[in-house]
């Protein structure tokens, strides 16, 4: 077999078997296939697609690469594709271990424009996200729910054929995010899997019918390889609550775990925990909804976040207590030049300008304060003069150009919208 022979197969849009995308995956891991080829090969594959056995098979080449973990114990794990102000998995792992769910999950950090689930809990200080897989194990039984980075090489070839991806114009490409995604969730233990695929704005997946072959392709792969694995397709036009950048997030988060918030982000938490559990569990619980509400009212799930951040070792004292959460240095209010109602906030302009301010160079302890705490949500109505939001920032640089930038983020008008729907598929 040679790679020639495989890359011109599929540049004429054939099917290529298991042995060859078994000699693909495994030659350019080993270092046997040169970036050049990979990159063609790539190329190809994002021209014409592969079908669902090739996805498969590829997936199943880059998840058997590197290690694969066994936790000895029923986990469920949420994994979203990337989303703006999403903060779910801060808010669903400790409702579902107070529901006697145990929830494991690898989480990442920031890509591109969306936010990472380890850099909010680096809020806490002091918080370990990479520990061992029997440490990950220990604090599953002890505590109910975990939060890790990816410390042991899962997927070693994903990781490597994604940085070419990511210099090939070849991300973009359904059954590559497929194989990407699905070899590390394969490979990481948990035994039931509820994929968020998000749409729009501030996704990756800008149409909804993308996401939905996404989705419907992920779950199938997960089916092939004998795991639960479900998805929602969910809207992500809007950001899902007020707080962009990582502080400000974990403040929208400890809301929603204080049974306070009604914001998009609560509801799709909530319905999140529900699904899990019931797939967890197989009851269907008519009071379920009612659980879920005491135990954020009754402050058992912050004291189970709580809980959570000390035994990484984490200072859990902002759980009880975000009005001492760090502040940036300055706060600088946008403005509506116009009166009305909001109609849009578009989730992708909103965290463009978040990255931006990320990316300024500043002091490292203060980047997590960083970000935008929005003033309004859909069908506000708002005067000329009203603050829209508010921008965290720690230095004045590049201001003007930011608040720029937030001028089309907003879309106000005289009468009210039709809120769009949130959850727009449930796969199973
Ligand atoms: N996330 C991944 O892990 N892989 C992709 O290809 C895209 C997003």
């Amino acid at each position: 077999m040679i790679m020639y022979d495989i890359i011109e197969k599929k540049r004429y849009g054939k099917e290529l078997t298991k042995e060859e995308i078994s000699f693909v995956v495994n030659g350019y891991n080993l270092g046997q296939i040169t970036d050049a080829q990979m990159s063609s090969f790539l190329m190809a594959v994002t021209i014409h697609s592969m079908t669902d056995k090739e996805t498969y098979y590829l997936t199943k080449c880059m998840k058997n690469s590197g290690e694969t973990i066994d936790l000895g114990i029923k986990a469920v794990d949420k994994h979203s594709t990337g989303g703006v102000s999403d903060t779910t998995t801060l808010i669903i792992a400790p409702i579902l271990a107070c529901l006697n769910v145990k929830v494991a999950k690898m989480s990442g950090r920031s890509l591109g424009f969306t936010g990472g689930t380890i850099d909010k809990l680096e809020v806490f200080s002091g918080y370990q996200a990479d520990l061992d897989v029997k440490e990950f194990e220990n604090i599953l039984k002890e505590v109910g729910c975990s939060i890790v980075s990816q410390s042991v090489e899962l997927a070693p070839a994903d990781k490597k054929i994604y940085q070419l991806r990511d210099q090939t114009a070849t991300v973009d490409s359904i059954p590559l995010i497929a194989s990407s995604v699905m070899s590390k969730k394969l490979a990481s233990g948990a035994s039931i899997i509820l994929l968020d695929v998000k749409y729009g704005s501030g996704a990756f997946m800008k149409t909804k019918k993308d996401a939905i072959t996404l989705a419907k392709l992920m779950v199938k792969i997960g089916k092939m390889d004998g795991k639960e694995v479900y998805a929602f397709v969910t809207n992500m036009n809007v950001p899902l609550d007020r707080g962009i950048g990582c502080v400000d997030e974990v403040r929208c988060a400890l809301d929603v775990l204080s049974g306070r918030s009604t914001s998009k982000l609560a509801i799709l938490s909530k319905a999140i925990v529900k699904f899990l559990y019931e797939k967890y569990t197989n009851v269907k619980d008519k009071n379920i909804g009612q659980k879920i509400e005491e135990i954020m009212q009754s402050g058992m799930a912050k004291e189970k976040l709580a809980e959570m951040i000390e035994r990484h070792g984490g200072n859990s004292t902002y759980v009880m207590k975000p009005e001492l959460l760090p502040k940036s240095k300055y706060t600088v209010e946008f403005v509506s030049k116009t009166s009305g109602y909001v109609h849009h906030i578009d989730a992708y302009k909103i965290a463009k300008v978040v990255q931006h301010l990320k990316n300024m160079n500043i002091a490292n302890e203060l980047k997590p304060t960083q970000g935008i705490r929005l003033n309004v949500e859909i069908n506000s109505y708002v005067r000329h003069g009203q603050v829209l939001c508010y921008i965290h920032t720690n230095s004045k640089s590049g201001l003007d150009s930011m608040l720029q930038e937030l001028e089309s983020a907003f879309e106000i008008k005289k009468t009210k919208t039709k809120e769009k729907k949130l959850i727009e598929k449930v796969i199973e």
